[in-house]
């Protein structure tokens, strides 16, 4: 189930632009109905305003139809277990639930199975803004 994310992962990692830090990173997200969107990091010569793997997978969810996610799988080239990073929690918890797997991978595969509630506990939610 979770080794063809790992694939759609690794894939998009191939497409990263990461000239400044040469570490590209891959992100694959899966929703309940199977659809997949892919995403890999993108720099910027002015550093802050490039964006994350997972950002960029994010956008191609939301105008690919949305949905609830149930898996995530994260791969970077150069580092075993790349977790995302906190802006991209918040964002990835914003269309998961705590129990949505993430999956940590290698170059290999999954290599560790996380939930979105163990990366982001105690995270804000837009309940809170109701
Ligand atoms: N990066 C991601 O794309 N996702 C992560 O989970 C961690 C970091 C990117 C941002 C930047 O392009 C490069 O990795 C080095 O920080």
């Amino acid at each position: 189930m979770s080794h063809d994310l790992f694939e759609a992962a690794k894939t998009a990692m191939a497409k990263a632009y990461a000239p400044y830090s040469k570490f590209p990173v891959g992100a694959a997200l899966r929703t309940e109905d199977g659809r997949v969107f892919t995403g890999a990091n993108v720099e910027v010569a002015s550093y802050p305003e490039g964006w994350c793997a997972e950002t960029t997978a994010l956008g191609h969810y939301i105008m690919g139809g949305g949905g609830r996610i149930v898996e995530i799988a994260v791969i970077a080239e150069r580092m075993a277990k790349c977790s995302p990073c906190g802006g991209c929690r918040q964002r990835l918890a914003e269309f998961c639930r705590p129990d949505t797997k993430l999956y940590l991978c290698d170059n290999t595969g999954v290599a560790e199975t996380v939930t979105m509630g163990d990366m982001l506990p105690y995270g804000f939610r837009g309940d809170n803004l109701k």
